[in-house]
């Protein structure tokens, strides 16, 4: 006999008042006398089972006794409405089948400290704030390119592996390569994914990016996911369009579909509604005013120079005077990407933007417009101590056909982060990779 189950808990109401089989795991367990309830979940949700001694056999009475915290069982039984129940339905048990006794499990419903969960990763992400939380990654995830693909995006798959840097050369991971001397892991898609721009106009790539950041912030992974469309003449002022519209169209999502995760994980869902176009925008310069107005509002903010970068306290100092997501635009180039077009008006300042989430939450989009021109990107390139010889083909892009266009990359673990309400990043990924964390 098959070891599936009927149906799925999450499916349990159209199941009522019939008999059915679940398979799952036991969340927990508690006996009273001739009852006993044993909590089950099967990965689509939980429900509660209750075996009462007189409705079963004593074989199937004593194989619930057994059941321990994460061993795995089959239960047969009736589907009964129950208002009370977190699900709504409960089930009357007729048959209980142990598939593995499980012998101490290391999660208890005590409260562990975050090394240890860290530690069992693997079985954590059973938990229950866990479970909502890779949930609404996996939303987010679908939404996006979904999203994308109902705009007539492409999804343009670009190379982990490559020979190049794109964002800046202290960061790259590196691996010897055969007789062709070092392959770099991808810190961007982008790069390859403006080839696919000039083939298709709109595309996107979607996949696994990495920093060798010697970083321990609660922001910062050494490899994250990111989603970075790409869009052939399309201008800086469209990519923020674009971006306000993406976002949006992702939280409401969110907001629609995962509603029973954002309240398993508290989240507070006023901010999240507010998140419609437009976003604020701001300059870099205007920033720079705000931050020397107002940086006594934030512990650590200390005032800028024109010409620095800005920190976790300054991200969270702007953002915390808006009521959703703002733009940052044209940052001086000097501490930019050697891709971003200059502001013809202004050519010290790039056409680019970074978006920060609402409530603190940081940079969750950095994007820009890219430049077009073939001798003002050589020169680019050139003045970033980087070799025209490894950008040939980078180039040929604007010898055949240059447009302008722009595009941006968001950053999975940092939107989820946001919109699930969890402080630090490195639960919003099933196995974090950071400066001291490579297992599990
Ligand atoms: O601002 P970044 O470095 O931009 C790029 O890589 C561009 N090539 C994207 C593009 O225009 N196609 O990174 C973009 C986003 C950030 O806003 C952030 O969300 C995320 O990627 N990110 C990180 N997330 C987690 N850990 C890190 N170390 C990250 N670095 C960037
Ligand atoms: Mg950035």
């Amino acid at each position: 006999m098959s070891l599936l189950a009927t149906t799925s808990i999450a499916k349990i109401a159209d199941y009522a008042d019939q008999t059915v089989t679940l398979s799952g795991w036991i969340h927990n367990k508690t006996e009273k006398g001739k009852l006993i309830f044993l909590m089950l979940r099967d990965g689509s949700g939980m429900i509660q089972c209750v075996v009462f001694k007189k409705n079963v056999s004593e074989a199937c009475f004593s194989q619930a006794q057994q059941l321990t915290q994460e061993s795995a069982c089959r239960i047969t039984g009736a589907v009964r409405a129950d208002t009370r129940a977190p699900s709504g339905y409960e089930l009357d048990v007729q048959e209980v089948e142990i598939i593995s006794l499980t012998q101490d499990y290391p999660i208890s419903p005590k409260e562990h400290g975050v090394e240890f969960l860290m530690e069992h990763r693997h079985l954590w992400v059973r938990s229950s704030k866990q479970h909502a939380l890779l949930r609404i990654r996996a939303e987010v995830i679908a939404a996006a390119q979904e999203w994308l693909n109902a705009q007539g995006f492409i999804r343009f798959d670009t190379p982990i592996l490559t020979a190049t840097a794109a964002e800046g050369t202290t960061n790259l991971f590196g691996t010897d390569y055969f007789d062709l001397g070092r392959a770099y892991l991808a810190q961007t898609g982008q790069l390859y994914v403006e080839s696919g721009m000039m083939s298709f106009g709109k595309v996107y790539c979607f996949g696994p990016t990495f920093r060798a950041e010697k970083s321990k912030t609660r922001r910062h992974l050494t490899e994250f996911w990111m989603i970075e469309p790409e869009v052939a003449f399309a201008e800086h002022a469209d990519n923020l369009v674009l971006q306000e519209q993406f976002v949006s169209a992702i939280v409401q999502r969110v907001l629609e579909r995962r509603s029973e995760d954002l309240r398993v994980l508290e989240r507070d869902l006023e901010p999240l509604k507010r998140v419609v176009p437009p976003f604020p925008r701001l300059t870099y310069d205007e920033a720079i005013d705000l931050i020397r107005e107002k940086h006594h509002e934030v512990e650590g903010c200390l005032p800028l120079a024109w010409g620095e970068d800005f920190g976790a306290a300054h991200e969270t100092l702007i953002a915390q005077q808006f009521d959703r997501p703002v733009f940052i635009e044209r940052f001086p180039s000097a501490i930019k990407a050697f891709y971003m077009q200059p502001d013809p008006d202004r050519p010290e300042v790039a056409l680019c933007a970074d978006l920060l989430a609402s409530e603190g939450y940081g940079e969750i989009i950095g994007g820009s417009q890219r430049i077009h021109d073939p001798a003002l990107l050589e020169a680019r390139i050139r003045e970033h101590g980087l070799s025209i010889e490894d950008y040939r083909w980078y180039l040929d892009l604007r010898r055949y056909g240059t447009v302008p266009h722009s595009g941006f990359g968001m950053g999975i673990e940092r939107a989820v982060a946001w919109i699930s309400g969890t402080r630090h990043i490195r639960e919003t990924i099933p196995f974090p990779r950071q400066l001291y964390r490579l297992y599990p």
